[in-house]
């Protein structure tokens, strides 16, 4: 659908169009997972470099719903963190023009909250569990905290969701092996279970050698097991998603080393002390916060992110071994 109101839709040189922003509300994470942030969150940079502010949030949320941005999804970090998390929702979800409100949670909070989220406006959820064994999960994230995570899912169902995205980070001789469990989890589960190749990333050392593996196997046993490609539809990323006639669940492979992966590219990423990010990999930021001080700098806003826009890249060239500089995903919001 096209939205008239829309003065200028983002767009880049390679005529890709940005429907969707990631926002992360904050660094601070309580997990450690052994992919991210394996000796738990450390404060970095100046003491006083804070987060953005709720008024700076509503502020770069209207310029980019005025710019044809529908959905937005609420990252960090563990935004769930933030006191004022459930406000930051429902500013968002007020924005005019955006329909979709997700967030990315490692779901500590969600059993308590979820019910108070849903409320204020979240459309969408994602939650990590990388493993359905406990220890499992205990030794991947660093927190013994399986039951709790699963009884948020739960939790979020009870309140109304009808789906639930569940991401595994996919390492083997960690979890890999798990995938019959994960499939016999989503049989009767209306859960979109998404599997993501470890990403490297500039603090990682040796994770990646001895853990990093191709989606490709598990579509291999996928499409030998009569599960089926979902057509894409318009608005949908890079995930391929697989559908079966005799499971409730989906399954989403995201896989970035695939040659391919990048054309679908449908995002734009906004750190926490606001920074824009045309990819997760490989570049430094422009500095959007002086712009967010008051409403009427929203022309100039969008005319530097327009601006910027015309330098996004075709390609993260990961498949060249090209790791970029992001020095865990926690910092620019996965
Ligand atoms: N590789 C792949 N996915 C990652 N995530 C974080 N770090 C990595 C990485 N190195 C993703 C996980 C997690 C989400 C918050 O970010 O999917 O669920
Ligand atoms: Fe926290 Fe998410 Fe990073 Fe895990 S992946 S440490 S939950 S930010």
């Amino acid at each position: 659908m096209e939205r008239c109101f829309v003065a200028q839709q983002f767009h880049d040189n390679y005529e890709r169009k940005f429907y969707y922003l990631r926002l992360s509300v904050t660094d601070v994470c309580n997990f450690k997972c052994t992919y991210c942030l394996p000796d738990g969150y450390k404060p970095s940079g100046s003491r006083n470099s804070s987060f953005l502010t709720l008024p700076e949030i509503k502020r770069v949320v209207s310029a980019f719903a005025a710019s044809g941005t529908s959905k937005v999804r609420i990252t960090g970090g563990e935004p769930s963190l933030r006191k004022d998390f459930t406000d930051i929702i429902a500013t968002t979800a007020q924005t005019s023009g955006i329909e979709k409100v997700a967030t990315t949670t490692n779901g500590y909070r969600m059993e308590k909250h979820v019910g108070e989220w849903r409320e204020a406006g979240l459309t969408h959820i994602n939650v990590s569990v990388d493993s359905l064994d406990p220890r499992m999960f205990h030794q991947i994230t660093g927190q013994n905290r399986f039951h709790q995570v699963m009884a948020g899912i739960d939790r979020a169902f009870e309140v109304g969701y009808e789906q639930v995205k569940v991401n595994v980070v996919l390492m083997k001789n960690l979890n890999y092996q798990e995938l019959p469990r994960f499939l016999d989890w989503i049989k009767h589960r209306s859960i979109q279970l998404r599997f993501i190749e470890l990403m490297q990333t500039g603090e990682m050392d040796d994770l990646f050698q001895n853990h990093h593996v191709s989606g490709t196997s598990i579509r291999n046993h996928l499409i030998a097991n009569g599960w089926l490609l979902k057509a894409k539809e318009k608005n949908d990323g890079p995930a391929q998603v697989y559908v079966h006639p005799d499971y409730q669940g989906e399954i989403g492979l995201i896989m970035p080393y695939e040659k391919h992966f990048c054309e679908t590219c449908n995002r734009l990423r906004i750190s926490a002390l606001g920074k824009l990010h045309l990819c997760l990999f490989g570049e430094e930021g422009v500095e959007l916060r002086d712009l967010l001080q008051t409403e009427d700098q929203q022309p100039e806003l969008i005319a530097r992110i327009q601006a910027h826009l015309r330098t996004k890249s075709v390609s993260h060239f990961l498949h060249d071994g090209h790791t970029g500089m992001t020095p865990h995903l926690a910092s620019i919001g996965g």
